[in-house]
């Protein structure tokens, strides 16, 4: 299938190159020439396992291209993809003008033939219709035929209908779910694949697109079941990715104050979970302790679902409480050096990991930043070790931290180790060497991700999160 992707951002990017990897003909559009030009010579313009791969293999087999014409991309697909970002305002609510400007941009490229126009990237409820709207609005534009300005929940734009019938187009809500640092391998093993729009015609495109992802002819077990389509209408699909998030971002708030009660009774919130988590009912996942989450969906998706709840006259109230447990939760590393070092002006802090989780090199929203802030306000001197950032030289938001290119040089007087990041190397770093170091061999482990008995024997005071 001709297959179009606009916006090659991490949900493009991936959709892009897994949709050429399974057999279909796809250009990825982008307005950033620069990355163009690196994508097209096989190289991902982010860090996540195996994608370069995949684009290679994809480029060789003549199957995937990419591009700053979105007329040619538009032109070219049957299924257009809409991928760019969705930014949130300060104010909470999504930024959807690369939404518009891709709608209205489609439209006036709409070169005849049945479409189905996707929207993948995480709208605010309501935007199907919306985008139905702009499309026709950018086709009224080029035909030169005169049509109410669009804005929300306004009159389709009157186009003549031998237009219309030329130009027939369907727009489908498919939400993403990939994880960020497993994003290659969540697509092809895909928990379920949403599809909400009220056309059957689109519905069995959409199938028939994702038939070898839906038959685990790329999956890692291939005897499962065939993976479970949601076909549903546009908003309750729109929907369904916000309350998804929401729901994860909860579960998450929801241990960490379990942890913070554990904390003070001398519970342990990693037995705690594990003795919650059997229950079929609550399940396993989701239910580690530690500094909070991150990253570019749960902080973003959250206040957009708040946001619109506050729109419609409604408190979101336990999707605040979410939020405030987790800005705190972001802290508690802070109460728990204070409680060990006391004072922390003058003191050192190594930070073990910087982004917002493993085998990424995100920062956005990470907890490590407002940890940093936090330190550096109180006096603390903070440096950090994180084994993609120290490579990359990234320092966006990292003014005030000292980056070491290894854990040694980290701990060199080092008056405690925050274990930020659970990246697997810092398993099986050298303990007993960074002990010695220090001045103080203190370790707060803020995922709860070490093995006590050996750091402690290491030498290192230990403290956990909940434990
Ligand atoms: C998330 C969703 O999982 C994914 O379905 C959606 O498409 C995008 O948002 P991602 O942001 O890549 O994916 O990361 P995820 O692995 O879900 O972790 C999010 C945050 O929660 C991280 O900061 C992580 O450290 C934190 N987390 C996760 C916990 O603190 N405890 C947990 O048990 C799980």
């Amino acid at each position: 299938m001709r297959v179009c992707v606009i916006g090659t951002g991490y949900v493009g990017l991936v959709t892009g190159a897994c949709l050429a990897h399974i057999g279909h003909q796809v250009i990825c559009v982008d307005n950033n020439e620069a990355k163009v030009k690196l994508m097209q010579s096989g190289q991902s313009p982010i860090f996540e396992p195996g994608l370069s791969e995949i684009m290679q293999g994809a480029i060789q087999s003549q199957r995937l291209e990419f591009t700053t014409d979105l007329a040619a991309g538009v032109k070219h697909g049957q299924v257009l993809f809409i991928a760019v970002g969705t930014p949130a305002l300060p104010t909470g609510e999504s930024d959807t003008r690369y939404v518009e400007a891709v709608a209205r941009g489609i439209g006036s490229h709409l070169n005849g033939g049945y479409k189905v126009i996707v929207n993948k990237s995480t709208v605010p409820i309501g935007s199907g219709d919306w985008v139905r709207m702009l499309v026709l609005d950018g086709v009224a534009e080029r035909e030169g035929v005169a049509a109410e300005p669009v804005l929300a929940g306004m009159s389709i734009p009157a186009l003549p209908r031998s237009v219309r019938e030329e130009h027939d187009f369907d727009v489908i809500s498919n939400p993403e779910f990939l994880r960020e640092g497993s994003a290659v391998h969540d697509t092809f093993n895909p928990d379920r694949i949403v599809l909400g729009g009220n056309s059957a015609r689109a519905t069995a495109l959409m199938q028939e697109l994702y038939a070898p992802i839906i038959e685990r002819q790329f999956a890692e077990d291939k005897t499962q079941p065939p993976v479970s389509v949601v076909a549903t209408d546009l908003s309750s699909a729109e929907m369904i990715k916000y309350a998804a998030n929401a729901f994860l971002a909860t579960k998450i708030s929801f241990i960490n104050e379990v942890a913070n009660i554990c904390d003070r009774v001398g519970a342990d919130v990693t037995q705690v979970a594990k003795g919650i988590g059997l229950d079929s009912r609550i399940g396993s996942k989701f239910l580690q302790a530690g500094l909070g989450w991150g990253g570019s969906c749960f902080p973003k998706d959250v206040s957009a679902l708040i946001h619109t709840a506050d729109d419609y006259g409604f408190e979101a109230q336990l999707l605040k409480a979410a939020v405030s447990v987790n800005q705190r939760q972001k802290l508690i590393v802070v109460e728990k050096l204070q409680q060990v070092l006391k004072i922390l002006k003058g003191k050192t802090v190594g930070l073990l990991g910087l982004t917002f989780k493993p085998d990424t090199d995100d920062l956005r929203d990470a907890p490590a930043l407002s940890l940093i802030e936090n330190l550096t306000r109180l006096g603390a001197k903070v440096k950090a070790y994180d084994p993609i950032i120290s490579q990359t030289g990234m320092r966006h938001g990292l003014s005030d931290v000292i980056v070491e290119t290894d854990a040694e040089r980290l701990a060199d007087h080092c008056d405690a180790l925050v274990l930020v990041t659970e990246w697997q190397q810092f398993q099986t770093l050298d303990y007993i060497k960074m002990a010695q170091l220090m001045h103080a061999p203190i370790l707060i482990d803020g995922r709860n991700f070490l093995n006590q008995a050996l750091i402690e024997e290491a030498g290192f005071r230990y403290v956990g999160i909940g434990r």
